[in-house]
């Protein structure tokens, strides 16, 4: 019997990984349609993405935008409906016809419709990790309630998912796992000295060795508060401690992530460095399906090279490890503050340095308060981002 293709809404559809995201999907016409297409301000982009793929809804930020979006679609002769706000992201990632939600908008803005979709029981792709990083524990029981199915599509996480037993629930020990071990490439400044860093510029930031991704995540990953955002992450989809996950500097990009088990093995998940494999593991999941990604080639890799991350030079891994430690709302102040820093470093307001110690000093600002409601949570991002800019405008 054939299957009918199941509808899938892409969230932050313009960006690095909602293009990749649309990439998967056109390989597989058969088994995904696309049911909704979002983006922030990229209203070209989104257009000619609903040109492929004639989406029943497209939503932007702004009700000026989604009124261009509008008109130039009904001089396209094509149906898809526009729709304006934070509302209407919500709405296209709970609508009940939807089964498939890639949750792919950077930063903070994605946590309520990442959730809306977790509690309308979706089949969750999740990128957006500031969302869980923000919410963790209400996040994670929201995915038990509602029965969704939560698939991890960071690199590291998808490679540790892929490593453990299908049903890895109640605490790593239960399954014989005694450490996760997390890769990181090192970023572009790896081996770097404090001077030097202290020069660098967003475009040097930007320009990752091994992957192709948004600015965000590009300076998080300079910075190695990616690592951090993605240890506070694994501790949440994993039931880990932090002191069971070692992170492990692999500048290759090869090795995504392993997990090790009590008997000695270690399991790793081994790839060439494209988003499309985690995404097409996520679409098609517990199958395989083609992702367009070229098969890895161990000869022309040659070597695989292993060291620890130097804290010191990059301290974000350790306000990252510390929030997750402090626990409550410390988890979103830090991101939160983080937010606003990369905002100001990428529009030149502040030097790569000036992230870190922007970060503590707001968390040195904000109690951290238990996070069970989403109001508090939400608070606790306003107030960190507040004291950021004062702390920025006081400089
Ligand atoms: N890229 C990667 O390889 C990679 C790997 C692992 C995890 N991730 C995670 O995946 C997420 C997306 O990363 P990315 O690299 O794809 O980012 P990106 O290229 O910057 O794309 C971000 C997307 O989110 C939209 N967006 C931004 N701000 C928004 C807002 N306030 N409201 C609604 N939509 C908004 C953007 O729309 P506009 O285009 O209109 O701005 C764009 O569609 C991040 O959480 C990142 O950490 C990415």
């Amino acid at each position: 019997m054939t299957q009918r293709p199941r509808a899938v809404t892409v969230l932050g559809a313009t960006g690095s990984i909602g293009s990749s995201t649309l990439d998967v999907i056109a390989r597989h016409p058969d088994r995904y349609r696309v049911h909704a297409l979002t983006a922030h301000r990229s209203r070209e982009t989104l257009l000619a993405q609903c040109r492929v793929h004639a989406p029943a809804l497209a939503v932007l930020d702004h009700e000026e935008d989604a009124a261009w979006l509008r008109e130039r679609l009904r001089q396209a002769g094509l149906a898809t409906e526009v729709r304006a706000g934070a509302e209407a992201l919500v709405e296209v990632s709970e609508a009940p016809e939807v089964e498939v939600v890639m949750a792919a908008i950077v930063g903070a803005a994605g946590l309520l419709p990442t959730l809306a979709a977790v509690r309308a029981g979706k089949r969750v792709l999740l990128a957006n990790k500031e969302a869980l990083v923000m919410s963790g524990a209400l996040f994670m029981d929201a995915v038990g309630r509602a029965g969704a199915t939560l698939l991890p599509i960071d690199s590291e996480h998808n490679a540790i998912y892929q490593c453990l037993p299908v049903e890895h629930r109640g605490g790593l020990a239960r399954h014989g796992v005694t450490q996760l071990l997390l890769t990181a490439s090192g970023g572009p400044f790896r081996g770097w000295s404090p001077r030097a860093l202290a020069e660098v510029t967003p475009e040097q930031a930007c320009a990752h060795p091994n992957w192709s991704m948004g600015r965000k995540i590009s300076v998080d990953s300079a910075t190695l508060m990616n690592k951090g955002l993605e240890l506070i992450e694994a501790c949440w989809l994993f039931d880990a401690r932090p002191d069971q996950i070692q992170v492990v500097v692999h500048p290759q990009s090869v090795i995504h992530s392993m997990a090790a088990y009590s008997d000695g093995s270690v399991l790793a998940q081994l790839g060439n460095p494209d988003m499309r494999t985690p995404i097409a593991y996520g679409l098609a999941w517990p199958e395989r399906i083609e992702a367009g990604v070229e098969a890895l080639d161990l000869f022309a890799v040659s070597r695989l090279d292993f060291e620890a991350p130097d804290e010191a030079a990059f301290p974000c891994l350790r306000l990252a490890r510390e929030a997750m430690a402090d626990g409550g709302t410390a988890p979103a102040v830090l991101n939160a503050a983080n937010e606003v820093a990369v905002a100001a470093f990428l529009d030149g307001t502040l030097g790569f340095a000036g992230i870190p110690e922007l970060v503590a000093r707001v968390r040195e600002r904000c109690p951290v308060e238990p996070a069970g409601e989403l109001e508090g949570i939400l608070a606790a991002d306003a107030r960190a981002r507040r004291e950021a800019r004062e702390w920025l405008s006081r400089r």
